[in-house]
């Protein structure tokens, strides 16, 4: 029997509803775009807690002229719900019209991407670029909430800089519009990934609605973080990035300690060896082996150093150009185990590395 870890309960609410969509629970994968495709969002929910999976940033006039890459990142299948597509773009009839056409196609919910601070995103006026220009973009998220019946959802940062906090004033005027949730990165646009997040922001959001969830986003690795995150701002739910690539359990370790107050360990070596076999599979059976495996080096990369692999097998598995030689460093990563720990034994704890500078292209 695994040994259980212990933490008190948060304080037990009502469950989490975008509109009449009532969510499983209140943990939900944020979206990470190269990431969180199809074969992650699968795993995770395999492993169980997940409240809601959401695609990586979805351009809006890519998705209407039909392009096939945009197309890959709607994919989804019936173990995928509920799901939303965040959708990106900064005209409100293009916006519009993605919106239907992802309802016409069966998604759960639309989430509007108003936190990406990346500048390719920012420099057409999208992404967190659309916090500079408040009645523009409370016109757009109006239409977008007009065009469907499905919930619609909005993801910003705090502001675009310390001196403009305007995530609370937005979060009202996206209430009165008819937006069912928000889910808030507690960082401002300029700090890009650095510094803290701010809890004490967050909760000003919290404070600004009159009902409607908000979702509190920013370096939640564990569950302390997720407690802390409860206690300090008030939030109903949270979503987890770079902390579910780190360990892919943690929206099951949410779960299990928001009923019990305990929950299990993390997978070990063994399993994510597992696991990462899986999702390869996943990619593999949706993109075809050839493309699949270029495409799963980046992901790879993050869970070979999770697993304590050492660097000279991690450089292997990047080099590998068929299925027999993934196959093969795969067993040799097998058979050495990790650096540290052991196949079967709790790992330590690995942290994700933030995308660096304000402006980074990742
Ligand atoms: C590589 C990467 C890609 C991301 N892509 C998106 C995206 O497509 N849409 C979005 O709203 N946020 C995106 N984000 C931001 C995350 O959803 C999240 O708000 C941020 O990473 C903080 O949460 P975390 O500490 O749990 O990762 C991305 C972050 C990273 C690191």
């Amino acid at each position: 029997m695994a040994a259980l870890f212990e933490h008190p309960q948060p304080a037990p609410r009502p469950p989490v509803r975008y509109g009449p969509l009532e969510l499983p629970s209140r943990f939900l994968l944020s979206p990470l775009a190269g990431f969180t495709n199809l074969p992650f969002r699968r795993i995770v929910r395999e492993l169980g807690g997940v409240g809601l999976g959401t695609t990586d940033l979805v351009n809006a006039r890519g998705l209407l002229a039909g392009n096939a890459k945009t197309l890959d990142l709607i994919s989804t299948c019936p173990e995928d719900t509920p799901f939303a597509v965040q959708i990106f773009g900064n005209e409100p009839d293009s916006m519009s019209a993605a919106a239907r056409c992802l309802e016409e196609r069966g998604v759960d919910s639309i989430d509007i991407n108003m936190g990406c601070p990346v500048d390719r995103i920012t420099k057409g006026g999208a992404g967190s670029a659309m916090m500079c220009s408040t009645d523009a973009t409370v016109d757009l998220v109006k239409s977008v909430v007009e065009a469907v019946e499905i919930p619609v959802t909005v993801k910003m940062r705090l502001g675009w800089d310390a001196s403009s906090i305007t995530a609370p004033e937005f979060a009202r005027a996206f209430e009165q519009v008819g937006v069912v949730a928000v889910a808030i990165h507690g960082r401002t646009r300029a700090q890009g990934f650095s510094g803290a997040v701010s809890r004490a922001g967050i909760r000003q959001v919290v404070e600004a609605v009159r009902s409607i969830p908000v979702v509190g986003n920013g370096d939640i690795r564990n569950i302390p973080d997720a407690a802390r995150m409860f206690d300090e701002t008030g939030c109903n739910a949270i979503s987890v990035g770079r902390g579910a690539l780190a360990n892919p359990w943690i929206f099951r370790q949410l779960t299990e300690w928001e009923q019990t107050g305990t929950y299990g360990p993390a997978g070990t070596f063994q399993d994510r060896l597992e696991l990462m076999r899986k999702q390869f599979g996943y990619l593999a059976t949706q993109r075809g082996t050839e493309r699949a495996i270029p495409a799963f080096r980046k992901m790879g990369h993050w869970y070979l150093k999770a697993m304590h692999v050492r660097a000279a097998l991690r450089n292997d598995f990047q080099q590998a150009k068929t299925e027999a030689q993934v196959s093969a460093v795969l067993a040799r990563i097998q058979e050495a185990g990790p650096t540290v720990g052991s196949k079967t034994g709790e790992l330590p704890d690995f942290r994700i590395p933030v995308p660096s500078g304000p402006i980074a292209h990742w």
